[in-house]
């Protein structure tokens, strides 16, 4: 099993990969804005940014970087782009292209056309923006070497969808909240981990070798649950990566034990200091 760190902030990406339990890095257009708008000092060149990022995952961590555009032809060549401007600094690029680009053109399929064409020039794809088992399926037969599917996102919709006020970060159960079936349930997903269960499912089915990202991560609970399905990798956020350590009674128990050294215990490792 596989962690990943979802964000583009240089600062966690060094100090998590100093815990020594990361093992690559996921972007999106919206995480390279936030650490923009944090270092806009400091970042002359996006290109020299993303530069730095990819020497510090080091070749054995991926790193997954976005196309911006929404149709096939554009979306092929920026990953062609990103491919030949950053793979050679460790070999670690992977790009992300969307599941489904369409913003209005009609031009629903352009994402899984790309991702064909980049598999075949051998550039490895996350496919992106994935909610359901079978955007996941379809983006699997296209080749992807990556699936994210957004758990947290799906939790959102299934949520707005019977009229709840909640806050992004709450627990949402795998098993999904009382509602009434007709009004959220139309696809039979009951949560965002349930959706990945099934798309786990599919493809143990079908022996894809496509790898499932558990993406959009919210909170520590959550991690387990994603980790209860047996997903590939987690991709999971700053915030959530420390609460996970966290508990009331480790910080009681510590500050009990640092309480209790006694001097003659304290003589074995500090004797006259
Ligand atoms: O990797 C996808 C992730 O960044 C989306 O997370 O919290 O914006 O839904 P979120």
């Amino acid at each position: 099993m596989k962690i990943f760190i979802d964000t583009a902030d240089i600062e966690e990406i060094k100090t998590a990969i100093s815990w020594g339990i990361v093992d690559g890095i996921t972007t999106n257009p919206t995480l390279i804005k936030k650490a923009l708008q944090k270092y806009r000092d400091r970042i002359s060149s996006m290109e020299d940014y993303i530069k730095e990022i990819l020497r510090i995952a080091g070749r054995l961590r991926p790193v997954s970087l976005e196309v911006i555009s929404t149709d096939r032809e554009k979306m092929v060549k920026e990953a062609t782009i990103l491919y030949e401007k950053f793979n050679y600094i460790a070999n670690n690029v992977v790009v992300k292209i969307p599941i489904n680009p369409n913003l209005g053109e009609g031009n629903d399929f352009d994402g899984i056309m790309a991702v064909r064409e980049l598999k075949s020039a051998g550039i490895p794809v996350n496919v992106t923006l994935v909610m359901t088992p079978e955007q996941a399926l379809l983006a699997a037969k296209a080749g992807a070497e990556y699936v994210s599917p957004f758990v947290g996102r799906v939790d959102d919709f299934l949520r707005t969808k019977v009229g709840m006020e909640f806050k992004k970060e709450d627990y949402f159960p795998s098993d999904g909240m009382e509602y009434d079936d007709e009004v959220i349930n139309d696809n039979g997903i009951v949560s965002g981990v349930h959706m990945l269960s099934i798309i786990k499912e599919i493809f143990e089915n079908y022996r894809f070798s496509t790898k499932i990202i558990a993406a959009s991560v919210r909170n520590a609970r959550q991690v387990r649950e994603i980790l209860e399905v047996g997903c590939d990798i987690a991709t999971i956020p700053f915030y959530v990566l420390k609460d996970m350590i966290k508990h009331v009674k480790t910080e009681e128990g510590m500050i009990n034990f640092v309480r209790d050294v006694e001097n003659e215990y304290k003589e074995i490792f500090w004797k006259g200091e």
